[in-house]
């Protein structure tokens, strides 16, 4: 048993959360996005000014969700990186705070870690090795789960992350941000096969194509002279066959390498994470294409697979459970890989 209270604020949203192992007590998320909306994306300063005035709000919640007072919690946990730098120094800020004043046990949690772990969460019967798919707004990553922090990261993205190709070819479209639910509701009117678009390969200096790492940018290039041209007809812009096309077309890719990761290193078990694990077409692809080859595959609920502390507490449980503690003088990273 370990109760542990976790902040998250390396984006946009302030997430508190009361776990008990992988037993969710509260798991409290604010989102900003209404607030960055009319910016078109997240404004860093503005992230970091709506964290402070959510928090304390958002830890009362909690506690009061779980039923719970301080000397129930055994340790506070925070996202430490990557994120917004100044995000970031809110959510930890608070975590050094609450563990001096309370005299609790710190733990600083990578981000991706707990987009890992969120798996756990939903499925907790969930044994590593297996394969996770992190697909968000920052990163588009296979990562190999070994077991508690010990993971390889076998596929990466060369350019844009998956969300942020959403978010971008969205604006592109004038469909709004976040993109990627924009797209994904467009998509659903619009013909997938009406534009054949590239997939985004990584050449290789001995010959062939990386087979697990992503790009966006031609894809990208490519939807912007698409745009561009059929603006230009008299025709009516087909905007829903165009969302479907690029939705199909990064689903389509995705699915390929994780596919293809997952069997050439002998993993039976894929689980996604990130807030693109929420698109209609990759569960549809994934889904399809593990079946055919006798693989699992494991979609958390939406609410744990996009941002949320419930799923950075879960992981810093496994390590409170290995004895691991951070200092206090811990700073944050705003880059820094799993
Ligand atoms: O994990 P997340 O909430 O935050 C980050 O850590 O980045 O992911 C947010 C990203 C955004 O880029 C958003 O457009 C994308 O996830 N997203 C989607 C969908 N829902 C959210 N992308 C594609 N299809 C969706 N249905
Ligand atoms: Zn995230």
């Amino acid at each position: 048993m370990a109760i542990i209270l976790a902040i998250e604020t390396s984006c946009d949203e302030t997430a508190v959360a009361i776990v008990n192992n992988r037993n969710v007590y509260s798991n409290v998320v604010s989102s900003q996005i209404q607030t960055h909306q009319v910016f078109g994306g997240v404004v860093p300063e503005v992230a970091s000014r709506q964290h402070l005035l959510l928090i304390n709000a958002c830890l009362d919640q909690a506690l009061q969700g779980a039923g719970l007072g301080w000397p129930d919690i055994e340790a506070i946990a925070v996202t430490v990186a990557p994120g917004l730098a100044g995000a970031l120094m809110v959510g930890v800020t608070a975590a050094k705070t609450l563990a001096m004043v309370h005299q609790k046990p710190f733990l600083g949690v990578h981000h991706l870690e707990g987009h890992i772990y969120a798996s756990y969460l939903s499925q907790p019967e969930l044994q590593p090795p297996f394969l996770c798919l992190l697909v968000s707004g920052g990163h588009t990553s296979l990562i190999h789960v070994k077991g508690c922090g010990d993971y390889r990261q076998l596929g990466t993205t060369r350019d844009d992350a998956a969300g942020e190709a959403f978010d971008k070819v969205a604006r592109l479209l004038d469909l709004g941000y976040p993109g990627g639910p924009a797209i994904d509701r467009a998509a659903k009117n619009g013909d997938a096969a009406a534009f054949k678009l590239p997939e985004g390969k990584i050449s290789l200096p001995q010959g062939g194509y990386h087979p697990y790492d992503s790009s966006f940018s031609g894809l990208k290039t490519a939807m912007l002279r698409l745009t561009q041209e059929l603006k230009q007809s008299p025709e009516p812009f087909p905007v829903d066959d165009l969302a479907a096309s690029f939705q199909d077309t990064v689903a389509r890719s995705l699915t390929k390498k994780t596919i293809r990761c997952a069997l050439d290193h002998g993993l039976t078990t894929i689980t996604v994470g990130g807030g693109v694990a929420a698109n209609s077409r990759l569960r549809y692809h994934l889904q399809a294409a593990a079946e055919e080859n006798q693989l699992q595959v494991f979609f958390p609920p939406l609410k744990l697979c996009t941002d949320n502390a419930a799923m950075i507490a879960c992981a810093a449980a496994d390590h409170f459970h290995n004895g691991d503690r951070s200092p206090l003088t811990l700073g944050i990273q705003s880059r820094l890989a799993v």
